[in-house]
């Protein structure tokens, strides 16, 4: 069964899901020895995105981020992949994993940044820049992956960038805030796609000042997504924010920081989950949020109840037309293959 992105609006996405929650039986106290019991009858795997509920992030197998999660995807021996986390992730593990049973918890767990660009929009690209590049961040559709050259993930984007020769026209999508910061770290001519993800664009640059004037002395992180990265970087040049202490990551990125850092406060400008993992890693630091109203409702459809469901009643299977996934594979198989995974952004 899939779902089209596209057409799935938010507040009848959260309200299906908030139903379908209603209607399970209640968790039982033992849910999470439940879980690991009927994940080991089917040897299945449970990847949980950096973004998860805080009981999600803790039962699963492995926490990462995107790239380190279709990574782990590729690699695994496991019968079945459990995806905790958004529509798009669990159809890039079954790109990568084609035999592989992959499962997501609630299909309605869509992305407002993938769904910001369609197919037509990449084919009127490359129809008029026929020897451009196209590079689209893995928070696309399958489809949208299959008409591109190759994909990437916050974490190694301007590698990829840079793995592309000098004097290609370059078109990136769907981000406009990533797109920019690519451009900037590299200094490549780029034509950015205007997709956002309503969750990092609200983000913004007067929740940045506020934060930063009554935090002075804090270290600051921010994931490329955000409406505020550019300020960010700007305050950095002013004097206003010291660069040394200010990083633009992935949310591994942020997690690998997290554990070694001697910073006595951090602020971390990007969905709220992943603070549950830096604070797990590092109990001698604060990490605040640079905005409490980052949560992304798609991310927190992925309960304990549905999760535990999923493997009682193998649901949701997360399908690929095969002719789609084959094409789609190679841009897939190109991103894996860029960056560090310890690097985490730039
Ligand atoms: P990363 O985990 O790759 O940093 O991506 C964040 C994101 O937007 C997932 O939806
Ligand atoms: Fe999509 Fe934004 Fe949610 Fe990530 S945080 S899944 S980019 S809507």
């Amino acid at each position: 069964m899939t779902t089209d992105l596209r057409t799935t609006d938010l507040r009848d996405a959260v309200a299906r899901s908030l139903e379908a929650e209603q209607r399970l039986p209640a968790l039982p106290t033992d849910w999470a020895d439940q879980v690991h019991q009927l994940a080991a009858a089917r040897n299945a795997v449970i990847l949980a995105h950096n973004y998860m509920l805080p009981d999600v992030q803790d039962v699963a197998d492995h926490v990462g981020d995107s790239l380190a999660l279709s990574r782990i995807a590729a690699a695994s021996d496991a019968d079945v992949i459990v995806f905790c986390g958004v529509h798009f992730m669990a159809e890039t593990a079954k790109i990568l994993a084609p035999s592989k049973t992959v499962l997501i918890p609630d299909l309605d767990a869509g992305c407002s940044l993938a769904a910001s660009i369609e197919v037509a929009d990449v084919l009127a690209w490359k129809t008029g820049h026929p020897d451009g590049v196209v590079v689209a961040y893995v928070n696309t559709s399958a489809a949208i992956k299959a008409e591109v050259d190759v994909c990437c993930t916050s974490s190694n984007a301007a590698d990829v960038v840079r793995s592309i020769p000098e004097g290609k026209q370059i078109f990136f999508l769907p981000d406009q805030f990533l797109g920019a910061h690519v451009r900037r770290v590299t200094g490549r001519d780029i034509d950015v796609w205007a997709g956002e993800c309503h969750v990092h664009a609200e983000i913004s640059p007067s929740d940045l000042r506020a934060t930063l004037a009554a935090n002075p002395d804090a270290d600051l992180l921010v994931h490329p997504e955000c409406g505020c990265t550019t300020t960010a970087l700007y305050l950095t040049t002013t004097g206003d924010l010291p660069a040394g202490r200010t990083k633009v990551l992935s949310t591994g990125g942020m997690v690998e920081y997290a554990r070694d850092t001697k910073a006595s406060r951090v602020l971390v400008a990007t969905e709220t989950g992943i603070l549950h993992q830096l604070r797990k890693l590092n109990d001698s630091t604060d990490f605040m949020p640079v905005s409490a109203r980052a949560v992304c409702p798609y991310m927190k459809m992925i309960t304990p109840a549905k999760l535990l469901r999923s493997l009682t009643d193998n649901v949701f299977e997360v399908d690929v037309d095969p002719v789609t996934a084959a094409r789609a594979r190679q841009s897939v198989e190109r991103m894996i293959e860029i960056g560090s995974p310890s690097r985490g952004g730039e």
